[in-house]
């Protein structure tokens, strides 16, 4: 298996730390346009192996992409990161450019791969993706759902006081901070209703959180956040190249399903060899259905965008 990762930002980094570490692949390729940085990063990475024993192969290319041929599974993570107070959605001018050129390299010597995508303004870079490469919708997947939801359930579990590991919460909709939506009434605590344990304002305070959580991070950090967005992107490759078929809320080109056409938006998919697999009908009630529908405007108004750069 030969997983590429583009972009060695903290999120591109983060996310081929954890494939080096879980030995997802062989050969991984971490690719920058900055000269040396990806081979910098890739060195770094590759001197943690004897500590952490882990065999694969770790490769850094500015700007090669034939260094990236015959990848199995592409991450594209290149852009710039929002700033504090910025919207994910003020990315899109900038980020557009590189996203499509990024994968127009990446087809040149990986025509049958499978592209996750991480760049923000992530539903609409999905979009892009899918609609510039023409590749089967299925080997097109958007991270940000794998990530809001991730970041549910830590909202959750610090409430609960449980682990965020015996919860099962899914986040759908668009990956921006009013456009997600961290389904609560569906949430479950080992099977468990959440809700059973938790007053209202319990469950509005961890919704807000939840869909502000990447905003929080920022202002605390001062940029983007990339331990759970690198994690999550690892977590997706992970599925796909043991062909595990694991739930997670990715965002997929959707043709009917959940009301919608002629958009990528975030729903539960399973994630296996041939990329995502199959959406699962979550049955929403009318104000979950409205309120996905409300995501898919917002969503669709900007990648009308794209018409315009
Ligand atoms: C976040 O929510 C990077 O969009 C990503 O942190």
């Amino acid at each position: 298996m030969k997983v590429t990762v583009v972009g060695a930002g903290a999120v591109g980094a983060t996310c081929a730390d954890n494939i080096a570490r879980k030995e997802l692949c062989t050969e991984l390729v971490l690719l920058d346009i900055k000269e040396g940085l990806a081979e910098g990063k890739a060195q770094d990475m590759m001197q943690t192996a004897a500590l952490l024993g882990f065999d694969t192969t770790i490769v850094g290319s500015t700007n090669d992409y034939t260094k990236t041929a015959g990848s199995d599974v592409v991450v594209i993570t290149s852009g710039i990161p929002r700033k504090p107070g910025m919207t994910r959605e003020e990315l899109i001018g900038t980020n557009a450019g590189i996203v499509k050129g990024v994968c127009e390299n990446i087809l040149k010597y990986s025509p049958n791969t499978i592209i996750i995508v991480i760049s923000n303004p992530m539903d609409t870079m999905t979009y892009l993706a899918l609609t510039s490469t023409g590749l089967p919708k299925n080997r097109i997947i958007g991270m940000g759902g794998t990530l809001d939801s991730s970041r549910f359930k830590y909202q959750l579990s610090q409430h609960l006081g449980c682990s965020p590991s015996d919860l099962n919460a899914v986040v759908v909709g668009g990956h921006g901070d009013t456009t997600m939506i961290p389904l609560i009434r569906h949430a479950t605590w080992n099977s468990a209703p959440v809700t059973n344990f938790l007053s209202a304002d319990q469950q509005n305070q961890i919704v807000n959180d939840t869909m502000v959580g990447g905003a929080t991070l920022t202002k605390l950090i001062g940029t983007s956040a990339w331990y759970a967005p690198g994690a999550a992107g690892a977590a997706l490759v992970e599925s796909i190249v043991r062909d595990q078929k694991k739930l997670f809320t990715c965002c997929v080109s959707l043709e009917g399903e959940y009301g919608q056409n002629d958009i990528c938006l975030g729903v539960p998919v399973t994630i296996g060899k041939n990329g995502w697999e199959k959406v699962l009908d979550f049955k929403l009630n009318a104000d979950e259905q409205a309120a996905f529908n409300k995501s898919a405007d917002a969503v669709r108004s900007m990648n009308e965008v794209l018409k315009t750069l």
